[in-house]
């Protein structure tokens, strides 16, 4: 692999390699095995960003950290492109510096795609616009298979703001390579259009989408990417798209969120700390998932057998 620009040009083989690679790590973290504090030691990792993130920008940064490799934090607000220089011309410069890995997050959909055809460091998209998420959808994927061993004709919901996510493009790509069958659930107008023809279903209705779940994987309403009648109204799409404790869905049903989380919007507060909702576990396994991508591409090996 040159680069992580997204799951959708993933095989299902690469996958599964990626994935026993990223409990491998977890298996390494837990046993505090002194051999990780030095595996990447002389790297460089830049962590690129140029939108908000708390989860993904620290656990990159603990990950690397926890492999030994130095990290950078290049952030558009305190760089020159403020300055009017282009994200190219940055790269640029800190590619001749000497960073070996960068760890990418733009607004715009395509960025990271865009730069990897001239860079020759290789590029871990860590959230491009409303297109893909690859590391998200993978630590997800790392969290299901801890409480559900047979992915094979597993029913995953997606429900919420499907249209602005990207969390729920690459969860898709991911998750039907592997068997898994997805159903969307949100108003109309929060389902892009082009979904209908892709291998799952769409349901309108939570009651019926959730009733016979394994896992339920909520979604932020991305306010700040709203278009005027997106949603009729915020108490609307609460009465009828909120996850709560008034619905029923299975016992062994699995309550994700990507983060962050709009606490009593999306899914009410009860839910978020439910004794099914493994949020907490996503964000744990984000950390042994970047350390084993970050190794896989600085040792440009795969080290689980
Ligand atoms: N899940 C996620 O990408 O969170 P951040 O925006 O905080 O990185």
């Amino acid at each position: 692999m040159n680069h992580l620009l997204g799951v959708k040009e993933l095989s299902a083989q690469k996958i599964r390699a990626i994935l026993k690679e990223a409990f491998y790590f977890k298996n390494l973290v837990q046993k505090k095995d002194p051999s990780l504090q030095t595996l990447l030691a002389n790297h460089v990792v830049a962590n690129v960003f140029f939108e908000p993130s708390t989860r993904t920008r620290v656990s990159f940064e603990i990950a690397a950290k926890k492999l030994g490799a130095s990290v950078i934090n290049v952030l558009q607000e305190s760089s020159s492109i403020v300055k009017g220089e282009t994200i190219f011309d940055t790269l640029l410069n800190l590619e001749a510096m000497g960073v070996d890995l960068f760890i990418m997050r733009h607004s715009e959909a395509g960025m990271p795609h865009y730069l990897s055809r001239y860079l020759k460091t290789p590029i871990i998209n860590a959230g491009d616009g409303a297109h893909e998420h690859p590391t998200q959808a993978l630590l997800d994927l790392m969290t299901i298979v801890e409480y559900h061993k047979n992915l094979k004709g597993l029913k995953v919901v997606i429900l919420g703001d499907i249209l602005h996510s990207r969390v729920a493009r690459s969860n898709i790509f991911c998750l039907t390579k592997l068997g898994v069958k997805i159903t969307l659930c949100s108003l109309p107008t929060l389902i892009p259009k082009g979904f209908s023809d892709l291998d799952l279903s769409i349901s309108y209705d939570l009651k019926s989408a959730i009733a016979d779940a394994d896992v339920i994987m909520v979604l932020r309403l991305q306010k700040e990417r709203h278009e005027q009648n997106d949603i009729p109204s915020m108490k609307e799409y609460v009465k009828y798209f909120q996850l709560n404790e008034t619905l029923s869905f299975p016992k062994k049903a699995l309550i994700m969120h990507p983060g962050p989380v709009n606490r009593n919007v999306e899914m009410s507060d009860k839910l978020y700390n439910h004794s099914q909702s493994v949020v907490l576990s996503q964000v744990r396994n984000g950390l042994p998932m970047r350390m084993a991508l970050i190794s896989i591409f600085l040792r440009n090996e795969f080290l689980a057998r």
